[in-house]
């Protein structure tokens, strides 16, 4: 077995973990026999833009054809490069080109990662958020009139079509399938948003009978947010448009710890593009450059990228050395009230791996 990976480390702290995720890498590389041709990139990140002035050179996707998979770190350096610009002109054109319509992101209570929530233990939580990644509210579709003007309108349609929203469901009730409580929580707004919202609940009811062993329900995304803090241990599978999924899938890694443990990706399911793996922080400027970032997302963004190429076995090894090592006196970072430094932490992840 052999895949071609594509490295793209990004900004601040993306260039700090990347070398850790691709140590524990290479790391289950040698422990189960496949072989990765890493692919180190320097574009997609705001030192690019210095010298060029965009994001990306206009030919990425001839240097990136072919790729199995893209390992991505964080991008984004708010003091040279406003966000709008550095995240459109990188990230979402990979979602978009590569037609990711799923953000996958798992919750759940890691052991040695203080919960939050009062009285929880790992077990606890454990769920997944599937966030649909290309339409929905998240459109072009819209206008701005009489800017600046007393007058002034700004409208911004929501964009829903049969095709988005079934295959997102679709992918969602699958993944219910395979899981042991089999449950699906759509979210909602049907009440308030009485068009998009109410075609989204009945794309779920036609969905539904295709997979009779999963139960499933829908909650209005505002109460939802507060089962999130109040409930998690209700849900299973929870699966939302692009907007409620995207406040959804940084709400669930905050009821569940730090923000840098925690991973995603953008897959395509199809397989007809690459899908791409990223830990769910930013470019973290206000610790860049010190060596104390937590690598654990972008660790367990790799266990997502091997499940994804099938080598569930690495994938389950990667997994236990992460484990073991937030319980351990030498591997923690300075979020999870550890001293290890970057590097020392991905070392020691590593040394578990096999
Ligand atoms: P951020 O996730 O970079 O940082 C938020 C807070 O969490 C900071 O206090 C940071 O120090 C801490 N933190 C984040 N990752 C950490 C880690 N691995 N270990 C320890 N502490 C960690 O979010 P922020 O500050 O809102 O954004 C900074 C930049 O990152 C912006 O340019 C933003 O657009 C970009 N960004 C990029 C993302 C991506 O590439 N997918 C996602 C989120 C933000
Ligand atoms: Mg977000």
């Amino acid at each position: 077995r052999r895949y071609r990976i594509a490295v793209i480390p990004g900004d601040g702290i993306g260039k700090e973990v990347m070398p850790e995720g691709v140590r524990a890498l290479e790391a289950a590389a040698a422990a189960f026999g496949f072989t990765l041709d890493l692919e180190w990139h320097d574009f997609a990140c705001c030192d690019y833009y210095a010298r060029h002035g965009q994001m990306m050179p206009d030919d990425w996707k001839a240097r990136l054809d072919g790729v199995d998979a893209l390992f991505f770190g964080a991008v984004g350096w708010p003091d040279t490069v406003p966000d709008h610009i550095s995240l459109w002109q990188s990230l979402l054109q990979f979602r978009r080109e590569y037609d990711q319509y799923v953000n996958l992101r798992p919750v759940r209570l890691m052991p040695g990662v203080p919960c939050p929530l009062a009285g929880r233990k790992p077990g606890d939580i454990d769920f997944w958020v599937v966030r649909e990644n290309t339409e929905g509210e998240y459109s072009s579709v819209g206008g701005h009139m009489f800017p600046g003007t007393d007058r002034e309108i700004v409208i911004q349609e929501t964009v829903m079509t049969r095709h988005g929203v079934d295959r997102v469901l679709r992918y969602a009730f699958d993944l219910a399938s395979k899981r042991e409580r089999r449950h699906l929580t759509s979210a909602t707004k049907s009440n308030g948003i009485a068009i998009t919202m109410p075609f989204w609940d009945a794309r779920v009811e036609a969905i539904a009978p295709e997979y009779p062993g999963v139960t499933h329900d829908k909650y209005h995304i505002d109460i939802l947010t507060a089962q999130f803090v109040m409930n998690p241990q209700r849900f299973d599978v929870v699966v939302a448009s692009n907007l409620f999924g995207d406040i959804l899938s940084d709400l669930g890694p905050a009821c569940t710890g730090t923000i840098g443990v925690a991973p995603s990706a953008n897959i395509n399911p199809d397989g007809r593009f690459p899908s791409l793996f990223e830990p769910v922080h930013g470019s973290a400027p206000d610790i860049a450059g010190q060596g104390i970032a937590n690598p654990v997302g972008q660790v367990w963004s790799a266990v997502m990228m091997l499940e994804h190429l099938g080598e569930a076995e690495a994938a389950a090894a990667i997994m236990g050395a992460i484990e073991a090592t937030l319980v351990s006196d030498n591997g923690r970072t300075r979020d999870l009230s550890g001293s290890a430094s970057t590097e020392a932490c991905g070392k020691a992840i590593a040394s578990l791996i096999g």
